[in-house]
Formats: C-alpha cells, structure tokens, sequence
C-alpha cells in the first residue's frame, strides 16, 4: 500500500500539531498544502526522514531544533543545538530595550546584547531600530556563527563579537544600553535534567553555581562600559528580580526597577546611571 500524507499522520504517535509541523519541514510545503493533499502518495525518502525525526521527537528532541527553526518577535530564526531556544518572555527584554531607544535623542545610539547566542535580542533590536549600532557578543563561536547566519537571512545590521562578556568588546566602546539575558538557572535545579532543557547548552542555561555568577559579572561590569544616563537591562529567573535589583543599586543604579512578563511574574531588571 502506498505511503500517503494521511497515513503518515496517522500512525506517528505524536500530537496532531507536531506530526504536521514535522511532515510540512520534511516536504517543504505550507500548512494548507498538507490539508488539500492528504491522500497524496509521499516518497520513500521523505517517508524515512519523517520516520526519524518522529523518533527524535518521541525521545523528547525539542520541536524547534527538529525543524530548526522558532518565531521570535514576529521574525523567524534559525535554530540549532548550539544556541538556547528563543523564549517568548525574552520578546520582554526587546520591547524595553525599543523603548528606550525610541526616547533617546540621539542619531545612532550604540546597544550592547551580551550573550546573544542566536542573535534573537540583537537582531530584533536592530531591526527595530535601524539607525542603531547593535553590537553583539557570545562566548561560544558556534552560537556567534548560527546568530551571523540570522542576522544575514533577516537583513539587520549587527557587530558579532566573541568573547566572555565585556572581554569581547575594545574597552573604549561605550554603550547607552545593555541587555542581557545570561545563563540564570542555579546548576543544581532539577529543570536542567528535564524538558526541552536536557537538550538545550548548559552554557547558555547555567553558570554552573548559583545562578547568580553571570548576572553578578555583567552588573559590575556595566558602568565602565555605559555613557552617562546609560541603562542597563537583564533578564532573570522567576525569583530572582529582588536580588538583582539589590545587585544594580550596589553597582551604582538609579531607578532600578523590574518588569512583568505576560505571566505576571518579573522577568527583567533595569536601571540607569
Ligand atoms: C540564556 S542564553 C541567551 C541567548 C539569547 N540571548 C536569547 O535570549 O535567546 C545565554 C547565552 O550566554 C552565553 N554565555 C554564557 N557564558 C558566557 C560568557 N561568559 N560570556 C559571554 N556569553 C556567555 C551562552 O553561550 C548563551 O548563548
């Protein structure tokens, strides 16, 4: 019996969602596509890729690195093992970051994402805001590569850099905004071993200590590296907003605050000099 898009779908044992997201990837078709063809007979070699990557995902293989790509402020990336998977509370970070520039009077503000792993927070930036300089760092070569093939695909302006935070950039550069959005997960939190997390870098997910190390490093470092008024943006865990907002008044912040996501839980911590 021949191999059709219906029988396909229905014996992989997944989701209805996530069999036709993964059979669209593998045909390379759009979703209507799948809907109008059901009883189209699929080859032998596309049968067999759909076959294993059911099995990847059967074994817990995040969806996004399946099909290797996650929508991300309305703009979609490339993903791949090497970068954490883009969160949609991160679009949070984007959106202040946005509109600060957006009050700044200035004709080529200068922004810095450290950690930019690929390139999700800068990229959206410097899409955003086109008169922007949007510097971009990462310690690991293999994220800065996925986030340079994201920034040419989606045609935005971006300096990629890498290095361990400030280390990357030449230490005349002055920034009027900083984000970051730093490995924060504590490395003995059971969520590391579970999930799409097993599957995700451990250097983009843990400092390997308290989940403290990453946020501390880039607090201390930010006034060298902020023009007078300059701000300074962090995304963290769902409890850690009152220690960094600690952290930034120590460092020398004003106006330190935190924001909700669309959780409601407080996501992001800012302030300014
Ligand atoms: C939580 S991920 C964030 C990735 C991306 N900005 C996002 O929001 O999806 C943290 C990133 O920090 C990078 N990183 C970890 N330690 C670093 C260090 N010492 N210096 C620079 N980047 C580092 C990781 O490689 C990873 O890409």
């Amino acid at each position: 019996m021949a191999t059709t898009v219906r029988s396909l779908l229905g014996s992989c044992r997944l989701p209805r969602l996530e069999g036709r997201m993964l059979l669209r990837h593998v045909l390379r078709v759009p979703q209507v596509w799948l809907m109008a063809h059901d009883t189209d007979t699929v080859d032998a070699v596309s049968a067999a890729r759909f076959h294993d990557l059911v099995q990847q995902r059967l074994a817990g293989h995040p969806m996004a690195y399946l099909i290797g790509e996650r929508e991300f402020m309305g703009h979609a990336f490339r993903v791949a093992p090497d970068v954490l998977i883009p969160r949609p509370e991160t679009e949070l970070l984007v959106e202040t970051a946005v509109r600060h520039l957006a009050l700044l009077d200035s004709p080529q503000p200068c922004v810095l994402d450290l950690g930019t792993g690929s390139g999700v927070v800068a990229i959206s930036i410097a899409l955003a805001c086109p008169q922007a300089r949007v510097v971009a760092t990462d310690v690991s070569d293999r994220a800065l590569a996925v986030a340079a093939e994201n920034a040419a695909a989606l045609g935005a302006k971006v300096q990629f850099f890498c290095g361990s935070w400030y280390e990357a950039v030449l230490p005349q550069s002055l920034f009027d905004i900083i984000v970051a959005n730093p490995p924060y997960v504590a490395a003995h939190d059971p969520h590391l071993v579970q999930g799409d997390l097993r599957f995700e870098p451990m250097l983009a997910l843990t400092d390997g200590a308290d989940g403290l190390t990453a946020l501390t490093d880039i607090a201390r470092g930010a006034p060298a590296r902020l023009r007078a008024g300059g701000v300074l943006w962090m995304e963290h865990g769902w409890n850690q907003a009152p220690v960094v907002r600690s952290l930034l008044q120590g460092t020398g912040f004003q106006r330190v605050r935190s924001l909700n996501d669309l959780a409601g839980i407080e996501r992001i911590t800012g302030g300014s000099l």
